[in-house]
């Protein structure tokens, strides 16, 4: 796993998203009115949403497309929706958020 610095909490809007690319996809990350930091893919698993352009409200947003709530705690979606997203660890250090990465798959022996 790799920890990846993607700048300060300051940096997301209260209830509102950041993207990160990465060489495993577009990750959403997303800052709560109580000023948690969850990260998740930003794809919602109905028909692929861009969460990040979601509402947040409490720890779950919810999908701009079709309005699935997704929890930005575990990544699945509430209600009578089936279907998760991937969740990324996220830690803060001081101001600074970093997201981990599996560590790319090496073939070196
Ligand atoms: S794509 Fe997100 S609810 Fe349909």
């Amino acid at each position: 796993m790799t920890w990846i610095a993607i700048g300060t909490v300051s940096d997301i809007p209260s209830r509102g998203a950041r993207c990160v690319v990465t060489p495993q996809g577009k990750i959403a990350v997303f800052r709560t009115a109580d000023d948690q930091v969850f990260a998740i893919d930003d794809r919602c698993p109905h028909k692929g949403g861009p969460l990040s352009q979601g509402i947040v409200h409490g720890a779950a947003v919810t999908c701009p497309l079709h309005n699935w709530v997704i929890s930005l705690e575990t990544g699945k979606a509430l209600g009578a929706d089936e279907g998760s997203v991937r969740t990324i660890p996220v830690k803060v250090e001081g101001e600074m958020l970093f997201i981990a990465l599996k560590a790319l798959a090496s073939k070196a022996a």
